[in-house]
């Protein structure tokens, strides 16, 4: 879900129209360094076809082009929500203030006068590209917090609905219940709260999370420690529906990761897959060493998940939760925490399934090397 800026793209991708093939060249060369990508065509319609299709981080729009001009360019891309976004800096050999107004009006950033003083350059398109990259992180940073709200308006509502109804009629009318009317909306009350405890928990770890209020204290762990102690934890529940817990763990195998970030991402793993098949049914656990990463796997022969649903059980905004095979209840955030703290820890977490066949969870994580005198890389 956090995909940060480094991430995303390795380097800022310039676009630049230009119909001198000199001036051109002069900014591809001058422009095509460590620092920057840079893609060139000589006229506004080729212009026009690549740009949406590129999608740059900056134009580089010569204004006096053979048709369409720079102006006509400008406008066509600012019409064009795909396009909207992406800061547009006129060339031009003019100083007319008419121009340079028009460049404005049409939605310009900026402009720059040729031939072009090299310094200037660069420091125009840095502020246009930090200014770019900080809107984008500001709009995702809202976006999460839309989530976060509702999430708590449409999920909490429903968990304390039922409290509050149990609630209720049980201060109502207690007298006149019988004791087995008393139990069952006792029991409602119980299981109201319970869930709405689980969700408020699951939605404070992840928003501590989000906000970096989470201590990351990588160490050396053993895998197959974490993986026992949770397949101790959800044997109960397993045994009531008659599922077979197996594992084939790697001894010597260490991870170099936050063993409390960790142990949550086994125990909901775990859960899902206990949770999520049929009685009879079967969870495997097995571990194995790649290159520098132990891979951990999670496997099971249960309900699968739906291909439409895949891309999006990491995804707050989509949140995806269904009952267990059992009717567990879930907050469905329990995967958003699991690739949150997979990812805190340099770690992956992919999933494979088969409607009606069963699911698989790889987790890969950073291997504890004993380099560097047990000195790791982070
Ligand atoms: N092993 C699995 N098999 C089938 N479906 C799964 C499996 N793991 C997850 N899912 C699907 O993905 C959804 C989201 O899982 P997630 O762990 O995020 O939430 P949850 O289990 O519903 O709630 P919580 O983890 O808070 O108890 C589940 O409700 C289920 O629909
Ligand atoms: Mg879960």
């Amino acid at each position: 879900m956090n995909e940060t800026r480094g991430k995303k793209k390795d380097k800022p991708l310039i676009f630049i129209a230009e119909d001198s093939p000199e001036s051109l060249k002069a900014l591809y060369q001058f422009l095509k360094t460590e620092e920057y990508r840079v893609s060139a065509v000589g006229n506004g319609k080729q212009a026009l076809e690549m740009i949406p299709e590129l999608l740059p981080d900056l134009i580089l729009l010569d204004i006096m082009m053979p048709e369409p001009d720079g102006f006509t360019v400008c406008e066509q891309l600012q019409n064009d929500p795909a396009t909207r976004e992406i800061p547009i800096i006129f060339l031009t050999a003019r100083t007319e203030k008419a121009d340079i107004v028009k460049g404005f009006e049409l939605g310009a950033v900026d402009y720059i006068t040729k031939p072009f003083n090299g310094a200037e350059l660069l420091a125009r398109i840095d502020t246009h590209l930090e200014l770019k990259f900080s809107r984008e992180a500001l709009k995702e940073l809202n976006a999460t917090k839309d989530k976060f709200f509702s999430i708590i308006a449409h999920d909490l509502k429903n968990p304390l609905q039922g409290l509050l109804s149990a609630a209720e009629v049980l201060n109502s009318y207690y007298d006149a219940f019988n004791e087995e009317k008393k139990k069952e909306l006792i029991r409602r009350f119980y299981n109201s709260s319970q869930q709405f405890a689980a969700l408020l928990k699951n939605l404070l770890t992840w928003s501590m999370s989000q906000q970096g209020k989470i201590k990351l204290t990588p160490q050396k762990i053993a895998i197959a420690e974490i993986i026992e102690e949770n397949l101790d934890l959800v044997k109960e529940n397993a045994g009531k529906k008659n599922i077979t817990l197996s594992a084939e763990l790697e001894r010597n195998a260490f991870a170099w990761a936050d063993k409390d970030m960790i142990r949550t991402v086994f125990r909901n793993l775990l859960s899902n897959a206990v949770k999520f098949t049929n009685r009879g049914g079967e969870v495997i656990v097995k571990t194995r060493i790649v290159e520098n990463r132990i891979e951990i796997i999670i496997g099971d022969n249960g309900v699968g998940i739906d291909p439409e649903d895949i891309p999006n059980l990491f995804k707050v905004d989509t949140h995806i939760t269904t009952k267990g095979t059992a009717g567990e209840k879930g907050t469905g955030l329990g995967l958003i925490l699991c690739k949150e703290f997979v990812e805190k820890n340099n770690g992956t977490i992919d999933v494979v399934s088969t409607p009606g066949k069963g699911t698989t969870f790889t987790t890969s994580l950073p291997l504890y090397q004993l380099i560097n005198h047990g000195a790791q890389p982070h």
